[in-house]
């Protein structure tokens, strides 16, 4: 059995590796003598019941969390739940799956052909949201997937490790606002994601948030090496409701630009 941190710390390790602006941003606000709580963690995957949203959930309800809320992005085919903790002080792990009968048939063999490939013991991993991508997959293929989703392609090229860490602005002790952080961000030459304006959210929604730009990483296709975009960091500043707790949901409006992250221009 796995703890809770262990399962954590290779997320951590597997986000690292594909986000380039993880370690300096962290470095950063330490140097402001800042503690980062995570609010939230965000994974991918495609809706083929062996490796569905319910699948990648495992990892996290066998450490003890529940499912809580579920929003649909209907312009981007795309179902999600987030999940909790009972000790509130553990992260939201935020799941998405791609809805892959909206797409092209090609498409959709496409997908079923890297899915085909999974080893039979993979999908009961318990580092299963850590795995990397368990799949080959030529450049070719992926800029078929992409000229349908670029969800999809990113995931093919990518596999399973988080889409984002998210740092808590709450628990952020001297930054007012999060146009403050995002502000400082920008000084230290890191790009916003501007979709839909820099903040997405309001205080009326309980939930602002903002996200760098994916960086651009290596990754080795069949055919050799190409640079895609790789993981980003997201900043949320949550509001109370009106019994005074911290609204902990989320807003499919802002998420939806927020997936935007990883597009490539
Ligand atoms: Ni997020």
């Amino acid at each position: 059995m796995h703890t809770l941190p262990e399962l954590f710390d290779v997320l951590w390790q597997a986000y690292v590796e594909l986000c380039p602006d993880a370690a300096p941003i962290h470095a950063l606000l330490a140097a402001r003598g800042e503690t980062v709580v995570n609010d939230h963690i965000a994974l991918r995957t495609f809706d083929d019941p062996r490796i569905g949203l319910d699948v990648l959930a495992a990892a996290f309800t066998a450490q003890g969390y529940e499912p809580k809320q579920e929003y649909r992005f209907e312009d981007k085919h795309l179902f999600a739940r987030h999940f909790e903790h009972g000790d509130a002080g553990q992260p939201k792990i935020f799941i998405s799956e791609l809805c892959t009968s909206a797409f092209s048939d090609a498409f959709q063999a496409r997908v079923r052909g890297l899915v085909d490939q999974l080893p039979a013991n993979i999908p009961g991993r318990w580092d299963l949201p850590a795995l990397g991508r368990p799949w080959d997959l030529s450049y070719d293929e992926h800029e078929a997937l992409r000229a349908e989703s670029e969800y999809a392609a990113w995931l093919a090229a990518v596999g399973f490790r988080p889409n984002h860490f998210t740092i808590s602005v709450n628990a952020l002790t001297s930054f007012a606002s999060l146009s403050e952080l995002n502000e400082f961000l920008e000084a230290n030459g890191f790009a916003l994601n501007a979709s839909g304006g820099k903040i997405k959210g309001t205080p009326e929604d309980r939930l602002e948030q903002s996200s760098t730009l994916a960086g651009e990483i290596v990754v080795s296709f069949s055919d050799g090496p190409h640079t895609i975009p790789g993981c980003y960091y997201e900043f949320a500043r949550r509001y109370p409701d009106a019994s005074g707790r911290l609204f902990s949901g989320f807003v499919p409006g802002s998420a939806n630009k927020i997936f935007e992250s990883t597009d490539r221009c």
